[in-house]
């Protein structure tokens, strides 16, 4: 069976708009960024990180603290007032202002603390009909990876997932897919393992799965400049957009983003443009002027003309631009990928 292709939490950009838009590219679950149980027992569930739409369903929701008593009491508002698919715990993060403060990675130097806050969590999931995850990595200066799993399958956790790098090594040298695949031997039937780390192509996506034996492969730094390949694993075909393709995807995501107001939303577009546009010809020239557009109509006016100078200069026809059949897409267009 295939695994369960996964949008990975990303802090910066997984929020509410491009987990919708992962969900309609193909992906079957979707995932928040670490969200501090602190800050929702200090400021409420009144932030756009909670914002969550029944389109971006399945969704699990990560919590990060160093508290378990905040933890859990964050955990059981979220589980009431937001109604997550599944609640999931930060044991991975090495962000040094994270790791600081006792949550993320430092988990993985204080086992007992690490099993009170995953043993909470699986009660108040279970409570609420749902089920509790861990996202950790390896160890923090070395690798415990068979310690950390027997502390959360006494705890009772049914999803591991395993970014298979040492806290430490931050994203530096490769994934180590073979811990993943070790993982699963040594969990059995006894929970689901799910992958995150250097999956990059629809062919990754194959031989991490076969490599693995994992329950779900999770993907994040591709999905960014290539949102679509949760399309290419489920069409199994490579997927090349042009131009124009890109830019109905930023409207889509724009579209998606009725939460935030103006300024958020020109935020976002930045930040995921260059991203999308990613070896787009004339990019890099358009770059700058997107970013110094002062309103989303002049973000957008700016980028149609950078397709318009591009089928200009290449003299393309909307039939030639793209492989993917049907009008151009501008003006709010939607492609349809699967
Ligand atoms: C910008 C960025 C932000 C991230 N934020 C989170 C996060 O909030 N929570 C988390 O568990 N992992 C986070 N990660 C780690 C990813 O979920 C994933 O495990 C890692 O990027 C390796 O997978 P990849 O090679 O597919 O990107 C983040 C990664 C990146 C690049």
């Amino acid at each position: 069976m295939q695994p369960l292709v996964i949008l990975a939490p990303m802090s910066g950009f997984t929020g509410s708009a491009f987990r919708r838009l992962a969900r309609r590219l193909g992906a079957d679950l979707t995932w928040t960024e670490l969200i501090s149980a602190q800050m929702i027992l200090v400021k409420g569930l009144d932030d756009p990180l909670l914002h969550v739409t029944d389109a971006e369903r399945p969704v699990r929701l990560q919590l990060h603290g160093s508290e378990p008593r905040a933890i859990l009491e964050a955990a059981e508002r979220v589980c009431r007032e937001i109604a997550p698919d599944g609640l999931d715990l930060n044991a991975g993060c090495p962000a040094r202002k994270v790791v600081r403060s006792g949550s993320g990675a430092a988990l993985l130097t204080d086992l007992p603390r690490l099993f009170e806050m995953a043993k909470g969590l699986v009660e108040i999931a279970r409570s609420h009909g749902m089920e509790a995850s861990v996202k950790f990595r390896l160890g923090f200066e070395r690798d415990e990876m068979e310690r950390i799993a027997e502390t959360l399958l006494r705890a009772g956790v049914k999803i591991l997932a395993l970014h298979p790098r040492l806290a430490r090594e931050g994203f530096s040298g490769r994934a180590r897919w073979s811990r993943v695949r070790d993982l699963k031997q040594m969990v059995g039937k006894d929970a689901r393992v799910y992958l995150s780390g250097d999956v990059k192509s629809l062919e990754d996506f194959h031989r991490a799965a076969a490599e693995t034996g994992a329950d779900g492969v999770m993907i994040g730094r591709a999905a960014l400049t290539r949102p679509w390949i949760f399309t290419e694993i489920k069409a199994g075909k490579t997927l090349e957009l042009k131009t124009a393709d890109r830019i109905a995807l930023l409207e889509e995501l724009h579209a998606y983003a009725d939460h935030l107001d103006a300024e958020q939303r020109l935020k976002m577009l930045k930040l995921f443009a260059p991203k999308f546009l990613k070896g787009v010809p004339g990019r890099r020239k358009l770059l700058p002027h997107l970013l110094a557009a002062e309103s989303v109509e002049e973000f957008f006016t700016r980028l149609r003309m950078l397709d318009e100078t591009h089928r200009s200069q290449t003299d393309q026809s909307p039939e030639e631009d793209g492989q993917l059949s049907g009008p151009p897409h501008h003006g709010g267009g939607r492609l349809h990928l699967l």
